[in-house]
């Protein structure tokens, strides 16, 4: 009797222990992700933390490179890769002049190129980067991609996994190209090099085609086989040419929401994602906090992000700004970067770094005015402040432009901003609450998905990794050719097939009227 409940229990015992080692072989330990985040820019690399973030505290093992790391010994499953070094790279370009008005889509094209191949590949000659190249190929399990330029597929080249991007804003034409996801130029125009921020007019539409050929022709012709000269010096001849690897990515998790861009239709592996970098409140520093709690009148923040500084301002916008500030019956917290503040009139408050997602939380703050970075109306969103947009660079006048449809807040033209305007502006949108009405409305449509934020990304991610990539949500029109694509050969043969058909109708008729005419004419002869 004893026994035989031993053995049971024994034998109950191993295959537990059977099927823990079966569980492990398919999910243990092995799943090993590598990311590599490379675009040197805190805004940006918030969404990527996040990420990297919570796939490390859901217990895989994860590796990054990336110039903004956590630092946090308690993130244990976590390896970073510190590529710090790489701000200082950008911060030489003059990112906003040349991303700014008056610059061509051409020349901030090749700018974004330029730039993004002499930090990529920095990185990739950074000695603990270097280290990953004497790994196996089957070391990782996934790799998640920054995808804003084919070099940052690197790794992609080196490793064989499933590969999925991550982007903080919507991904250029060559990676919709990639899934084969549809860019029609006329309703999901390109945003970034062309500020297109509004209904495009018959020029615009004639624009936005053409730029969607040229960009085509300077990336398979130029960008990218540049990227892929590159990926072979490093990693020698015998590996897969880099466009194919990017038309291999499994996925891409596009940081784009139907607040803040147009709504396209995508392919099932473009998966829209937001406020991935929204977390939990922090306290906030105690003279913060005493500031906001006694400023019952009101408290105005101002702060220009990380990309654009409000300390590079021109002295003439500066003034401007200044002056409208001491005009208005709010205290005005000012996100400024340098130690001195010239004529800082008295309800102004400035710091050179401010915890803007705590603090926007404060029932006092009435007005946040901001560049219009996705990642700071997201925070505006996320604590219903409605907003005074002052674009600078990129799509942020498409975002600005974006909040004001939705009545959620003001826009302003930096270069042609006065005194009156701002102070109007903040009058208005402090004091009138239809504002905050409608970044209420935006923030409850936002949250209303079965999974929000960073849960959704991790979930798709692991959706990768269940399923060893993911080609069967691949949609054939990422391996069609363009004559395929547009019908080409078809349209002509049909085209062909009408010219054939009214030829013979024609000629036909012809015919027949001739015949008619000899019939006709012919009893008139006999009567004649
Ligand atoms: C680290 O990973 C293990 C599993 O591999 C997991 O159980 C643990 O919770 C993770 N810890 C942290 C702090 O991320
Ligand atoms: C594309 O992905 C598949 C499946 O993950 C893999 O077998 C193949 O080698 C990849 N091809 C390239 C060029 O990366």
């Amino acid at each position: 009797m004893r026994t035989s409940k031993g053995s049971l229990f024994l034998r109950l015992a191993m295959s537990t222990l059977w099927l823990y080692f079966l569980l492990c072989l398919v999910y243990g330990e092995s799943v090993r992700i590598l990311g590599f985040f490379s675009y040197p820019s805190v805004s940006h690399q918030s969404i990527f933390r996040a990420l990297w973030r919570e796939l490390s505290l859901r217990g895989h093992e994860v590796t990054v490179i990336t110039p903004n790391p956590w630092n946090d010994p308690s993130l244990i499953n976590l390896t970073e890769i510190d590529v710090g070094f790489t701000f200082d790279i950008v911060a030489e370009k003059n990112f906003a002049g040349n991303m700014g008005k008056g610059k061509s889509a051409l020349s901030r094209v090749i700018y974004v190129h330029d730039i993004a191949m002499e930090l990529t590949e920095a990185e990739i000659l950074h000695e603990n980067v270097l280290k990953l190249l004497t790994y196996d190929e089957y070391h990782f399990d996934v790799i998640l991609v920054q995808s804003l330029h084919p070099l940052m597929y690197f790794f992609g080249v080196k490793f064989r996994a499933p590969v999925v991007g991550v982007s903080s804003f919507d991904i250029f034409l060559e990676f919709h190209d990639a899934v084969g996801n549809p860019t029609h130029p006329i309703i999901s125009p390109e945003i970034v090099y062309n500020g297109f921020d509004k209904e495009l007019s018959f020029v615009e539409r004639v624009k936005s085609v053409l730029f969607h050929i040229w960009y085509r022709a300077i990336y398979y012709w130029h960008i990218l086989p540049e990227a892929d000269k590159v990926t072979r010096k490093y990693l020698g001849e015998d590996v897969p040419y880099l466009g194919d690897v990017i038309k291999n990515t499994s996925m891409f998790l596009v940081n784009v929401n139907c607040i803040l861009h147009k709504v396209r239709a995508n392919v099932p592996n473009v998966i829209p994602m937001s406020q991935m970098h929204i977390r939990k409140k922090k306290p906030l520093p105690k003279d913060l906090q005493d500031y906001l709690d006694s400023s019952s009148q009101g408290v105005v923040y101002f702060s220009l992000g990380s990309n654009v500084k409000s300390a590079n301002l021109s002295i003439h916008l500066r003034e401007v700004i200044i002056n409208a500030f001491e005009e208005i019956p709010y205290n005005v917290l000012w996100k400024w970067e340098s130690d001195y503040l010239p004529d800082c009139p008295e309800n102004v408050m400035t710091r050179k770094w401010l915890p803007q997602q705590d603090l926007l939380g404060h029932p006092n703050i009435k007005v946040f005015i901001t560049q219009g970075g996705v990642q700071s109306l997201e925070e505006a969103i996320a604590n219903e402040v409605p907003v005074i947009g002052l674009p600078f660079i990129s799509d942020q006048s498409a975002n600005v432009k974006r909040m004001m449809d939705r009545g959620a807040g003001l826009g302003l033209d930096p270069n042609t901003l006065t005194k009156d305007d701002l102070r109007n502006a903040i009058l208005e949108v402090a004091t009138n609450s239809q504002y905050k009405k409608q970044i209420k409305k935006a923030k409850s449509i936002l949250l209303d998905e079965p999974l929000v934020g960073v849960e959704k990304a991790v979930w798709w991610i692991e959706y990768v990794l269940r399923h060893k990539g993911a080609p069967h949500l691949r949609s054939e029109a990422a391996d069609m050719t363009f004559f395929e694509y547009f019908m080409v050969d078809v349209l002509a043969f049909l085209s062909i097939c009408v010219l054939l058909a009214s030829f013979i109708f024609i000629y036909s008729m012809r015919v027949l009227v001739k015949l008619g005419l000899s019939i006709s004419e012919s009893p008139k002869q006999k009567s004649a």
